[in-house]
Protein backbone atom coordinates (compact mmCIF):
# COMPACT_ATOMS: atom_id res chain seq x y z
CA UNK A 1 0.00 0.00 0.00
CA UNK A 2 0.91 3.58 -0.99
CA UNK A 3 0.54 5.70 2.38
CA UNK A 4 -0.36 8.58 0.10
CA UNK A 5 -3.03 7.54 -1.51
CA UNK A 6 -6.92 7.71 -1.46
CA UNK A 7 -9.53 5.51 -1.86
CA UNK A 8 -10.75 5.83 -5.19
CA UNK A 9 -13.77 3.36 -4.41
CA UNK A 10 -14.94 1.23 -1.24
CA UNK A 11 -15.33 -1.68 -3.48
CA UNK A 12 -13.25 -4.10 -5.91
CA UNK A 13 -13.92 -3.98 -9.81
CA UNK A 14 -14.19 -7.30 -11.76
CA UNK A 15 -12.18 -6.77 -14.76
CA UNK A 16 -11.08 -9.53 -17.66
CA UNK A 17 -7.20 -9.80 -17.45
CA UNK A 18 -4.96 -11.77 -20.24
CA UNK A 19 -2.30 -14.19 -19.11
CA UNK A 20 0.71 -12.75 -20.21
CA UNK A 21 0.16 -8.95 -20.64
CA UNK A 22 1.89 -6.30 -18.56
CA UNK A 23 -0.79 -3.88 -16.24
CA UNK A 24 0.55 -0.85 -14.52
CA UNK A 25 -1.75 -0.83 -10.95
CA UNK A 26 -2.85 2.29 -10.14
CA UNK A 27 -1.61 2.48 -6.42
CA UNK A 28 -2.50 6.30 -5.80
CA UNK A 29 -6.26 6.27 -5.61
CA UNK A 30 -5.90 8.96 -8.66
CA UNK A 31 -5.72 7.63 -12.13
CA UNK A 32 -9.33 7.83 -13.72
CA UNK A 33 -10.61 4.71 -13.61
CA UNK A 34 -9.04 4.02 -10.27
CA UNK A 35 -7.16 0.58 -11.67
CA UNK A 36 -4.63 1.57 -14.17
CA UNK A 37 -2.03 3.99 -14.00
CA UNK A 38 -2.48 6.91 -15.98
CA UNK A 39 0.08 9.54 -14.70
CA UNK A 40 -2.02 11.02 -12.00
CA UNK A 41 0.43 9.70 -9.26
CA UNK A 42 2.49 12.36 -10.24
CA UNK A 43 3.47 14.83 -7.30
CA UNK A 44 2.27 11.91 -5.02
CA UNK A 45 4.51 9.82 -3.19
CA UNK A 46 3.20 6.67 -5.27
CA UNK A 47 4.48 4.67 -7.91
CA UNK A 48 2.25 2.34 -10.04
CA UNK A 49 2.53 -1.49 -9.99
CA UNK A 50 3.53 -3.84 -12.61
CA UNK A 51 1.90 -7.16 -12.61
CA UNK A 52 0.84 -9.77 -15.06
CA UNK A 53 -1.65 -13.33 -14.43
CA UNK A 54 -0.71 -16.47 -15.38
CA UNK A 55 -4.46 -16.99 -16.31
CA UNK A 56 -6.57 -15.30 -18.43
CA UNK A 57 -9.96 -14.69 -16.73
CA UNK A 58 -11.52 -12.20 -14.41
CA UNK A 59 -9.99 -10.93 -11.38
CA UNK A 60 -11.79 -8.31 -8.33
CA UNK A 61 -9.37 -5.43 -8.81
CA UNK A 62 -8.57 -3.62 -5.35
CA UNK A 63 -10.17 -0.02 -5.82
CA UNK A 64 -9.80 1.28 -2.17
CA UNK A 65 -5.96 0.73 -2.17
CA UNK A 66 -5.68 -0.80 0.91
CA UNK A 67 -5.68 -4.83 0.00
CA UNK A 68 -2.62 -6.69 1.95
CA UNK A 69 -2.62 -8.17 -1.93
CA UNK A 70 -2.52 -5.65 -4.28
CA UNK A 71 -3.86 -5.35 -7.31
CA UNK A 72 -6.34 -8.09 -5.99
CA UNK A 73 -8.74 -7.50 -3.12
CA UNK A 74 -8.87 -9.05 0.08
CA UNK A 75 -11.31 -7.64 1.43
CA UNK A 76 -9.87 -4.51 2.99
CA UNK A 77 -12.52 -2.45 1.54
CA UNK A 78 -14.91 -3.00 3.97
CA UNK A 79 -12.82 -0.84 6.77
CA UNK A 80 -14.04 2.36 4.22
CA UNK A 81 -18.02 3.47 4.33
CA UNK A 82 -19.08 5.25 1.56
CA UNK A 83 -17.73 8.82 3.06
CA UNK A 84 -14.26 7.50 2.84
CA UNK A 85 -14.36 7.48 -0.96
CA UNK A 86 -11.94 9.82 -2.06
CA UNK A 87 -9.84 10.70 1.49
CA UNK A 88 -6.86 9.11 2.21
CA UNK A 89 -5.90 5.30 3.11
CA UNK A 90 -5.67 4.15 6.39
CA UNK A 91 -2.36 3.25 7.13
CA UNK A 92 -0.48 1.91 10.30
S1 LIG B 1 -11.35 -2.99 -2.94
FE1 LIG B 1 -9.52 -2.84 -1.78
S2 LIG B 1 -9.51 -4.65 -0.58
FE2 LIG B 1 -11.34 -4.81 -1.74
Amino acid sequence: MCKDAIVFFNKPEGVELVAGETYQFCMCGRSADGLFCDGSHEGTGCEPKAFSVEKSKAYQLCRCKSSDNLPFCNGNHSYYADSAVGKKVISD
